[in-house]
Protein backbone atom coordinates (compact mmCIF):
# COMPACT_ATOMS: atom_id res chain seq x y z
CA UNK A 1 0.00 0.00 0.00
CA UNK A 2 1.25 3.51 -0.96
CA UNK A 3 1.18 6.69 0.63
CA UNK A 4 1.17 9.94 -0.07
CA UNK A 5 3.62 12.42 2.04
CA UNK A 6 3.38 16.12 1.96
CA UNK A 7 5.49 18.66 3.51
CA UNK A 8 3.44 21.57 4.11
CA UNK A 9 3.43 25.27 5.96
CA UNK A 10 5.25 27.46 3.40
CA UNK A 11 3.79 26.29 -0.35
CA UNK A 12 4.12 28.02 -2.89
CA UNK A 13 2.35 26.43 -6.17
CA UNK A 14 4.08 28.09 -9.11
CA UNK A 15 4.10 27.36 -13.07
CA UNK A 16 2.28 25.46 -15.51
CA UNK A 17 0.26 22.59 -14.87
CA UNK A 18 -0.64 20.00 -18.30
CA UNK A 19 -4.45 18.02 -17.73
CA UNK A 20 -5.30 14.89 -18.91
CA UNK A 21 -8.28 13.44 -20.97
CA UNK A 22 -11.64 13.27 -18.37
CA UNK A 23 -12.18 9.79 -16.38
CA UNK A 24 -15.97 10.63 -16.02
CA UNK A 25 -15.81 11.17 -20.26
CA UNK A 26 -13.79 8.29 -21.21
CA UNK A 27 -15.80 5.59 -19.14
CA UNK A 28 -19.26 6.18 -20.86
CA UNK A 29 -16.88 6.83 -24.37
CA UNK A 30 -15.45 2.87 -23.64
CA UNK A 31 -18.56 1.54 -23.01
CA UNK A 32 -19.85 3.19 -26.28
CA UNK A 33 -17.58 1.58 -28.18
CA UNK A 34 -19.44 -1.61 -27.65
CA UNK A 35 -22.53 -0.59 -29.96
CA UNK A 36 -20.37 -0.48 -33.49
CA UNK A 37 -20.68 -3.67 -35.58
CA UNK A 38 -18.32 -2.84 -38.09
CA UNK A 39 -15.18 -0.67 -38.18
CA UNK A 40 -12.81 0.25 -35.04
CA UNK A 41 -13.17 2.78 -32.44
CA UNK A 42 -10.11 5.00 -31.59
CA UNK A 43 -10.30 6.96 -28.77
CA UNK A 44 -7.49 9.36 -27.75
CA UNK A 45 -6.21 11.65 -25.44
CA UNK A 46 -6.75 8.70 -23.04
CA UNK A 47 -5.81 8.83 -19.36
CA UNK A 48 -3.72 6.95 -17.37
CA UNK A 49 -5.92 5.49 -14.52
CA UNK A 50 -7.10 2.37 -13.01
CA UNK A 51 -10.87 2.83 -13.91
CA UNK A 52 -9.76 3.20 -17.18
CA UNK A 53 -8.10 0.01 -17.18
CA UNK A 54 -11.14 -1.64 -14.96
CA UNK A 55 -12.85 -0.51 -17.72
CA UNK A 56 -10.94 -1.82 -20.79
CA UNK A 57 -11.47 -5.14 -19.25
CA UNK A 58 -15.31 -5.07 -18.33
CA UNK A 59 -15.59 -4.51 -22.75
CA UNK A 60 -12.74 -6.97 -22.97
CA UNK A 61 -14.75 -9.63 -21.00
CA UNK A 62 -17.63 -9.05 -23.72
CA UNK A 63 -14.99 -11.00 -26.41
CA UNK A 64 -14.30 -7.30 -27.34
CA UNK A 65 -10.81 -6.75 -28.67
CA UNK A 66 -9.47 -3.70 -26.77
CA UNK A 67 -5.57 -2.22 -27.13
CA UNK A 68 -4.77 0.35 -24.83
CA UNK A 69 -1.47 2.55 -25.97
CA UNK A 70 -0.49 4.16 -22.53
CA UNK A 71 2.71 5.90 -24.86
CA UNK A 72 0.19 7.33 -26.94
CA UNK A 73 -2.61 7.57 -24.53
CA UNK A 74 -4.62 5.91 -27.39
CA UNK A 75 -7.14 2.75 -27.01
CA UNK A 76 -7.94 0.91 -29.98
CA UNK A 77 -11.31 -0.33 -29.81
CA UNK A 78 -12.80 -3.54 -32.50
CA UNK A 79 -16.36 -4.78 -31.32
CA UNK A 80 -16.97 -6.15 -34.74
CA UNK A 81 -18.50 -10.22 -35.06
CA UNK A 82 -20.27 -11.16 -32.33
CA UNK A 83 -19.95 -9.92 -28.68
CA UNK A 84 -21.04 -11.72 -25.42
CA UNK A 85 -24.00 -10.29 -23.60
CA UNK A 86 -22.46 -10.78 -19.90
CA UNK A 87 -20.30 -8.01 -18.05
CA UNK A 88 -18.09 -9.96 -15.93
CA UNK A 89 -19.33 -9.39 -12.27
CA UNK A 90 -14.71 -9.29 -11.50
CA UNK A 91 -14.37 -6.02 -13.21
CA UNK A 92 -17.70 -4.93 -12.85
CA UNK A 93 -17.57 -5.23 -9.43
CA UNK A 94 -14.51 -2.40 -8.78
CA UNK A 95 -16.40 0.16 -10.22
CA UNK A 96 -19.71 1.55 -10.22
CA UNK A 97 -19.57 3.31 -13.39
CA UNK A 98 -19.77 0.13 -15.34
CA UNK A 99 -23.23 0.18 -14.95
CA UNK A 100 -23.68 2.03 -18.22
CA UNK A 101 -22.45 -0.87 -20.65
CA UNK A 102 -26.32 -2.14 -19.88
CA UNK A 103 -28.04 0.37 -22.62
CA UNK A 104 -25.12 -0.69 -24.80
CA UNK A 105 -24.72 -4.27 -24.49
CA UNK A 106 -28.97 -4.50 -24.42
CA UNK A 107 -29.34 -2.75 -27.33
CA UNK A 108 -27.17 -4.43 -29.65
CA UNK A 109 -27.91 -7.48 -28.38
CA UNK A 110 -30.88 -7.50 -27.32
CA UNK A 111 -30.05 -9.31 -24.04
CA UNK A 112 -27.75 -8.21 -21.40
CA UNK A 113 -26.50 -9.17 -18.00
CA UNK A 114 -24.59 -6.88 -15.97
CA UNK A 115 -23.69 -7.30 -11.93
CA UNK A 116 -25.97 -5.15 -9.64
CA UNK A 117 -23.32 -2.28 -8.42
CA UNK A 118 -22.74 -2.39 -4.87
CA UNK A 119 -22.57 0.09 -1.97
CA UNK A 120 -20.43 3.07 -2.01
CA UNK A 121 -19.23 5.38 0.14
CA UNK A 122 -20.27 8.98 -0.58
CA UNK A 123 -24.28 7.83 -0.65
CA UNK A 124 -26.15 4.85 -1.26
CA UNK A 125 -26.61 5.44 -5.55
CA UNK A 126 -29.72 3.77 -6.83
CA UNK A 127 -29.77 3.12 -10.13
CA UNK A 128 -33.44 3.04 -10.60
CA UNK A 129 -33.55 5.90 -13.00
CA UNK A 130 -31.61 3.62 -15.63
CA UNK A 131 -33.66 0.55 -15.00
CA UNK A 132 -36.93 2.56 -15.57
CA UNK A 133 -35.96 4.39 -18.82
CA UNK A 134 -35.14 0.85 -20.77
CA UNK A 135 -38.09 -0.49 -19.13
CA UNK A 136 -40.12 2.32 -20.43
CA UNK A 137 -38.14 1.34 -24.27
CA UNK A 138 -39.52 -1.84 -23.91
CA UNK A 139 -36.66 -3.98 -21.97
CA UNK A 140 -38.15 -6.37 -19.72
CA UNK A 141 -35.51 -6.13 -16.63
CA UNK A 142 -35.26 -8.89 -13.73
CA UNK A 143 -32.97 -9.16 -11.04
CA UNK A 144 -31.49 -12.22 -8.95
CA UNK A 145 -28.57 -13.12 -7.64
CA UNK A 146 -27.20 -9.77 -7.45
CA UNK A 147 -27.73 -9.65 -11.48
CA UNK A 148 -29.58 -7.40 -13.63
CA UNK A 149 -31.22 -8.78 -16.94
CA UNK A 150 -32.24 -6.77 -19.50
CA UNK A 151 -33.90 -8.12 -22.59
CA UNK A 152 -36.10 -6.80 -25.41
CA UNK A 153 -35.49 -8.14 -29.06
CA UNK A 154 -35.33 -4.51 -30.49
CA UNK A 155 -35.98 -1.44 -27.82
CA UNK A 156 -38.45 1.43 -28.86
CA UNK A 157 -38.43 5.18 -28.90
CA UNK A 158 -40.49 6.83 -26.35
CA UNK A 159 -40.89 9.95 -24.17
CA UNK A 160 -38.99 9.71 -20.88
CA UNK A 161 -39.04 11.96 -17.99
CA UNK A 162 -36.14 11.65 -15.41
CA UNK A 163 -37.17 12.56 -11.80
CA UNK A 164 -33.57 13.69 -11.47
CA UNK A 165 -30.84 14.38 -13.87
CA UNK A 166 -28.60 11.74 -13.45
CA UNK A 167 -25.39 11.63 -15.25
CA UNK A 168 -24.91 7.78 -15.40
CA UNK A 169 -28.73 7.25 -16.47
CA UNK A 170 -28.62 9.76 -19.16
CA UNK A 171 -25.46 8.10 -20.64
CA UNK A 172 -27.21 4.48 -20.66
CA UNK A 173 -30.31 5.87 -21.92
CA UNK A 174 -28.85 7.91 -24.92
CA UNK A 175 -26.35 4.73 -26.05
CA UNK A 176 -29.41 2.28 -25.59
CA UNK A 177 -31.49 4.76 -28.06
CA UNK A 178 -29.38 5.28 -30.30
CA UNK A 179 -30.38 1.51 -32.10
CA UNK A 180 -33.99 1.58 -30.98
CA UNK A 181 -36.76 1.53 -33.33
CA UNK A 182 -38.26 5.28 -33.62
CA UNK A 183 -37.82 8.13 -31.62
CA UNK A 184 -36.51 8.80 -27.76
CA UNK A 185 -36.53 12.03 -26.16
CA UNK A 186 -35.03 12.03 -23.02
CA UNK A 187 -36.55 15.00 -21.00
CA UNK A 188 -34.18 16.32 -17.55
CA UNK A 189 -31.67 15.19 -19.15
CA UNK A 190 -28.36 15.74 -17.74
CA UNK A 191 -26.01 18.39 -19.76
CA UNK A 192 -22.85 17.75 -18.19
CA UNK A 193 -19.55 18.23 -20.51
CA UNK A 194 -19.01 14.97 -20.37
CA UNK A 195 -22.47 14.20 -21.60
CA UNK A 196 -21.87 16.64 -24.69
CA UNK A 197 -18.69 14.65 -24.99
CA UNK A 198 -20.73 10.97 -24.86
CA UNK A 199 -23.00 12.50 -27.58
CA UNK A 200 -19.79 13.72 -30.11
CA UNK A 201 -19.08 10.22 -30.72
CA UNK A 202 -22.11 8.93 -31.13
CA UNK A 203 -22.83 10.75 -33.53
CA UNK A 204 -19.45 10.24 -35.26
CA UNK A 205 -20.45 6.56 -35.28
CA UNK A 206 -23.53 7.51 -37.10
CA UNK A 207 -26.22 8.07 -34.08
CA UNK A 208 -28.69 10.46 -34.37
CA UNK A 209 -28.61 12.81 -31.33
CA UNK A 210 -29.95 16.18 -30.99
CA UNK A 211 -30.19 18.40 -27.95
CA UNK A 212 -26.44 17.13 -26.13
CA UNK A 213 -25.85 20.14 -23.52
CA UNK A 214 -29.46 20.82 -23.08
CA UNK A 215 -32.10 19.56 -20.74
CA UNK A 216 -33.81 17.76 -23.45
CA UNK A 217 -32.41 14.92 -25.37
CA UNK A 218 -33.46 13.68 -29.03
CA UNK A 219 -32.77 10.42 -30.48
CA UNK A 220 -33.68 9.14 -33.70
CA UNK A 221 -32.96 5.10 -33.59
CA UNK A 222 -30.67 4.10 -36.98
CA UNK A 223 -30.23 0.31 -37.68
CA UNK A 224 -26.49 0.40 -36.57
CA UNK A 225 -23.15 1.95 -35.57
CA UNK A 226 -19.86 1.90 -36.88
CA UNK A 227 -16.39 2.24 -35.11
CA UNK A 228 -14.56 5.97 -35.30
CA UNK A 229 -11.89 8.64 -33.82
CA UNK A 230 -12.44 10.86 -31.05
CA UNK A 231 -10.78 12.98 -28.89
CA UNK A 232 -12.10 12.43 -24.92
CA UNK A 233 -12.71 16.16 -23.77
CA UNK A 234 -10.65 17.53 -20.83
CA UNK A 235 -10.58 16.47 -17.20
CA UNK A 236 -12.52 19.74 -15.94
CA UNK A 237 -12.44 18.36 -12.16
CA UNK A 238 -8.74 18.16 -13.22
CA UNK A 239 -8.17 21.03 -14.18
CA UNK A 240 -10.49 22.63 -11.05
CA UNK A 241 -8.65 20.69 -8.78
CA UNK A 242 -5.33 22.15 -9.58
CA UNK A 243 -7.46 26.23 -9.68
CA UNK A 244 -8.21 24.87 -6.09
CA UNK A 245 -4.83 23.91 -5.27
CA UNK A 246 -3.12 27.61 -6.60
CA UNK A 247 -5.68 29.43 -4.61
CA UNK A 248 -5.08 27.80 -1.50
CA UNK A 249 -1.35 28.66 -1.73
CA UNK A 250 -0.49 31.84 -2.72
CA UNK A 251 -0.11 30.14 -6.42
CA UNK A 252 0.43 31.45 -9.58
CA UNK A 253 -0.53 28.38 -11.92
CA UNK A 254 -1.45 28.13 -15.50
CA UNK A 255 -3.88 25.36 -16.39
CA UNK A 256 -3.08 24.48 -19.72
CA UNK A 257 -5.97 24.30 -22.32
CA UNK A 258 -8.24 24.71 -19.37
CA UNK A 259 -12.35 25.13 -20.63
CA UNK A 260 -13.33 28.33 -19.12
CA UNK A 261 -17.04 27.14 -20.07
CA UNK A 262 -16.60 23.47 -18.42
CA UNK A 263 -15.44 25.75 -15.31
CA UNK A 264 -17.33 28.44 -14.81
CA UNK A 265 -19.82 27.61 -11.29
CA UNK A 266 -16.02 26.67 -9.90
CA UNK A 267 -14.39 30.11 -11.26
CA UNK A 268 -17.30 32.17 -10.38
CA UNK A 269 -17.04 30.57 -6.75
CA UNK A 270 -12.95 31.90 -6.88
CA UNK A 271 -13.41 35.36 -8.37
CA UNK A 272 -15.93 35.60 -5.69
CA UNK A 273 -13.55 34.82 -2.89
CA UNK A 274 -11.38 37.12 -4.52
CA UNK A 275 -9.11 34.73 -6.55
CA UNK A 276 -7.98 36.37 -9.40
CA UNK A 277 -9.03 34.28 -12.74
CA UNK A 278 -6.80 35.57 -16.46
CA UNK A 279 -8.27 33.76 -19.15
CA UNK A 280 -4.80 33.63 -21.48
CA UNK A 281 -3.95 32.08 -25.24
CA UNK A 282 -2.19 29.13 -22.87
CA UNK A 283 -5.78 28.27 -20.77
CA UNK A 284 -6.38 29.84 -17.68
CA UNK A 285 -4.14 31.31 -14.89
CA UNK A 286 -4.89 31.63 -11.22
CA UNK A 287 -2.99 33.35 -8.99
CA UNK A 288 -4.21 34.44 -5.45
CA UNK A 289 -2.99 36.27 -2.16
CA UNK A 290 -5.20 33.20 0.28
CA UNK A 291 -4.53 35.98 2.88
CA UNK A 292 -6.72 39.03 1.51
CA UNK A 293 -9.65 36.13 0.40
CA UNK A 294 -13.08 36.27 1.78
CA UNK A 295 -15.22 33.10 2.73
CA UNK A 296 -18.40 31.83 0.70
CA UNK A 297 -21.32 29.88 0.36
CA UNK A 298 -21.61 27.27 -2.29
CA UNK A 299 -23.97 24.41 -2.90
CA UNK A 300 -23.59 21.65 -5.15
CA UNK A 301 -25.75 20.84 -8.05
CA UNK A 302 -26.10 18.89 -11.22
CA UNK A 303 -24.34 21.16 -14.19
CA UNK A 304 -24.06 24.14 -15.05
CA UNK A 305 -24.48 23.96 -10.95
CA UNK A 306 -21.24 23.83 -8.68
CA UNK A 307 -19.81 20.05 -9.23
CA UNK A 308 -20.15 17.95 -5.86
CA UNK A 309 -16.94 16.54 -7.71
CA UNK A 310 -15.18 19.72 -6.74
CA UNK A 311 -16.83 19.48 -3.41
CA UNK A 312 -14.14 18.20 -1.00
CA UNK A 313 -11.32 20.01 -2.64
CA UNK A 314 -13.35 23.07 -1.81
CA UNK A 315 -13.10 22.61 1.39
CA UNK A 316 -9.83 22.21 1.39
CA UNK A 317 -9.78 25.81 0.36
CA UNK A 318 -12.73 27.40 2.43
CA UNK A 319 -10.02 25.87 5.63
CA UNK A 320 -7.38 28.16 4.85
CA UNK A 321 -10.01 31.09 4.02
CA UNK A 322 -10.74 33.02 7.32
CA UNK A 323 -13.93 33.23 7.96
CA UNK A 324 -17.05 31.53 8.16
CA UNK A 325 -17.98 29.78 4.80
CA UNK A 326 -21.15 27.32 4.25
CA UNK A 327 -20.93 24.50 1.95
CA UNK A 328 -24.14 22.17 0.84
CA UNK A 329 -23.87 19.05 -0.70
CA UNK A 330 -27.21 17.98 -2.43
CA UNK A 331 -26.57 15.44 -4.99
CA UNK A 332 -25.23 12.77 -2.87
CA UNK A 333 -26.18 12.32 0.82
CA UNK A 334 -22.31 11.48 2.49
CA UNK A 335 -19.87 13.31 0.96
CA UNK A 336 -18.62 15.40 3.70
CA UNK A 337 -16.08 12.67 5.04
CA UNK A 338 -13.20 14.47 4.28
CA UNK A 339 -13.95 17.19 6.71
CA UNK A 340 -13.92 14.31 9.37
CA UNK A 341 -10.39 13.55 8.44
CA UNK A 342 -9.16 17.16 8.34
CA UNK A 343 -10.82 17.55 11.56
CA UNK A 344 -8.10 15.64 12.67
CA UNK A 345 -5.33 18.31 11.22
CA UNK A 346 -7.26 21.11 13.44
CA UNK A 347 -9.98 21.97 11.04
CA UNK A 348 -13.23 23.86 12.58
CA UNK A 349 -16.28 22.32 11.26
CA UNK A 350 -19.69 21.87 11.80
CA UNK A 351 -21.72 19.14 9.95
CA UNK A 352 -25.78 19.24 9.63
CA UNK A 353 -27.34 16.95 7.51
CA UNK A 354 -25.80 18.13 4.05
CA UNK A 355 -24.58 21.66 5.15
CA UNK A 356 -20.80 22.33 6.65
CA UNK A 357 -19.57 25.29 8.28
CA UNK A 358 -16.41 25.54 7.45
CA UNK A 359 -14.41 28.33 10.12
CA UNK A 360 -11.44 28.79 7.72
CA UNK A 361 -8.26 30.54 8.58
CA UNK A 362 -6.70 28.47 11.57
CA UNK A 363 -3.33 27.24 10.65
CA UNK A 364 -4.05 23.56 9.54
CA UNK A 365 -1.13 20.58 11.49
CA UNK A 366 0.17 17.56 9.60
CA UNK A 367 -1.78 14.18 10.53
CA UNK A 368 -1.96 11.25 8.99
CA UNK A 369 -5.80 10.56 7.36
CA UNK A 370 -6.71 8.30 4.80
CA UNK A 371 -8.50 9.04 1.92
CA UNK A 372 -12.41 7.91 1.96
CA UNK A 373 -12.77 8.44 -1.91
CA UNK A 374 -11.70 9.88 -4.54
CA UNK A 375 -11.97 13.87 -4.49
CA UNK A 376 -11.73 12.90 -0.91
CA UNK A 377 -8.20 12.06 -1.47
CA UNK A 378 -7.51 15.22 -3.45
CA UNK A 379 -8.54 17.30 -0.79
CA UNK A 380 -6.60 15.77 2.09
CA UNK A 381 -3.21 16.06 -0.35
CA UNK A 382 -4.39 19.56 -0.97
CA UNK A 383 -5.07 20.25 3.02
CA UNK A 384 -1.54 18.74 4.00
CA UNK A 385 0.30 21.22 1.80
CA UNK A 386 -1.12 23.90 3.68
CA UNK A 387 -0.83 22.30 7.34
CA UNK A 388 2.02 22.94 9.77
CA UNK A 389 4.67 19.75 9.64
CA UNK A 390 3.95 15.93 7.92
CA UNK A 391 1.02 14.83 6.23
CA UNK A 392 0.64 11.28 5.27
CA UNK A 393 -2.31 10.19 3.03
CA UNK A 394 -3.11 6.63 3.52
CA UNK A 395 -5.39 4.21 0.67
CA UNK A 396 -4.28 5.75 -2.96
CA UNK A 397 -6.23 3.20 -4.54
CA UNK A 398 -8.73 6.14 -4.89
CA UNK A 399 -6.52 8.69 -5.85
CA UNK A 400 -5.16 6.65 -8.79
CA UNK A 401 -8.62 5.79 -9.95
CA UNK A 402 -9.07 9.82 -11.34
CA UNK A 403 -5.78 11.29 -11.25
CA UNK A 404 -2.68 10.80 -13.22
CA UNK A 405 0.43 11.34 -11.52
CA UNK A 406 -0.70 14.04 -9.05
CA UNK A 407 2.19 14.06 -7.10
CA UNK A 408 4.87 14.21 -9.70
CA UNK A 409 2.20 17.45 -10.71
CA UNK A 410 2.44 19.07 -7.62
CA UNK A 411 5.85 18.60 -6.90
CA UNK A 412 6.54 19.83 -10.16
CA UNK A 413 4.73 23.24 -9.42
CA UNK A 414 6.52 23.45 -5.77
CA UNK A 415 5.18 21.27 -3.30
CA UNK A 416 6.84 19.12 -1.15
CA UNK A 417 5.50 15.78 -1.63
CA UNK A 418 6.49 12.79 -2.50
CA UNK A 419 4.73 9.00 -2.79
CA UNK A 420 6.26 5.91 -0.84
CA UNK A 421 5.20 1.99 -1.17
CA UNK A 422 4.64 0.69 2.73
CA UNK A 423 5.64 -3.21 3.32
N1 LIG B 1 -29.46 8.67 -8.63
C1 LIG B 1 -30.64 8.03 -8.35
N2 LIG B 1 -31.08 7.06 -9.21
C2 LIG B 1 -30.39 6.72 -10.32
C3 LIG B 1 -29.17 7.39 -10.62
C4 LIG B 1 -28.74 8.37 -9.74
O1 LIG B 1 -31.29 8.33 -7.34
O2 LIG B 1 -30.84 5.84 -11.06
C5 LIG B 1 -28.96 9.71 -7.70
C6 LIG B 1 -27.63 9.26 -7.05
O3 LIG B 1 -27.87 8.44 -5.94
C7 LIG B 1 -27.00 10.58 -6.68
C8 LIG B 1 -27.47 11.51 -7.81
O4 LIG B 1 -28.60 10.88 -8.40
O5 LIG B 1 -27.48 11.04 -5.46
C9 LIG B 1 -26.41 11.79 -8.87
O6 LIG B 1 -26.03 10.59 -9.48
P1 LIG B 1 -25.57 10.48 -11.01
O7 LIG B 1 -26.26 9.32 -11.60
O8 LIG B 1 -25.72 11.81 -11.67
O9 LIG B 1 -24.04 10.17 -10.85
P2 LIG B 1 -23.20 9.00 -11.51
O10 LIG B 1 -23.51 8.92 -12.95
O11 LIG B 1 -23.30 7.78 -10.69
C10 LIG B 1 -21.25 10.60 -12.18
C11 LIG B 1 -19.77 10.67 -11.95
C12 LIG B 1 -19.50 11.00 -10.49
C13 LIG B 1 -20.16 12.35 -10.19
C14 LIG B 1 -21.67 12.29 -10.52
C15 LIG B 1 -22.38 13.61 -10.33
C16 LIG B 1 -18.91 9.11 -13.56
C17 LIG B 1 -18.23 7.84 -13.85
N3 LIG B 1 -19.18 9.40 -12.29
O12 LIG B 1 -21.74 9.57 -11.33
O13 LIG B 1 -18.09 11.12 -10.36
O14 LIG B 1 -19.98 12.67 -8.83
O15 LIG B 1 -21.84 11.87 -11.88
O16 LIG B 1 -21.79 14.60 -11.10
O17 LIG B 1 -19.20 9.89 -14.47
C18 LIG B 1 -16.04 11.19 -9.23
O18 LIG B 1 -15.50 11.37 -10.33
O19 LIG B 1 -15.42 11.33 -8.14
C19 LIG B 1 -17.45 10.82 -9.18
C20 LIG B 1 -18.03 10.28 -8.11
Amino acid sequence: MDKIIVEGGNTRLQGEVVIEGAKNAVLPLLAATILPKEGQTRLRNVPILSDVYTMNNVVRGLDIDVDFDEAKNEVLVDASGNILDVAPYEYVSQMRASIVVLGPILARNGHAQVSMPGGCTIGSRPIDLHLKGLEAMGATITQTGGDITAVADRLKGTKIYMDFPSVGATQNLMMAATLADGVTVIENAAREPEIVDLALLLNKMGADIKGAGTETLTITGVESLHGAEHDVVQDRIEAGTFMVAAAMTNGDVLIKDAIWEHNRPLLAKLIEMGVEVIEEDGGIRIKANTASLKPVTVKTLPYPGFPTDMQAQFTALMAVVKGESTMVETVFENRFQHLEEMRRMGLHTEILRDTAMVHGGQKLQGAPVMSTDLRASAALILAGMVAEGTTTVGKLTHLDRGYYQFHEKLAKLGANIKRVSEA
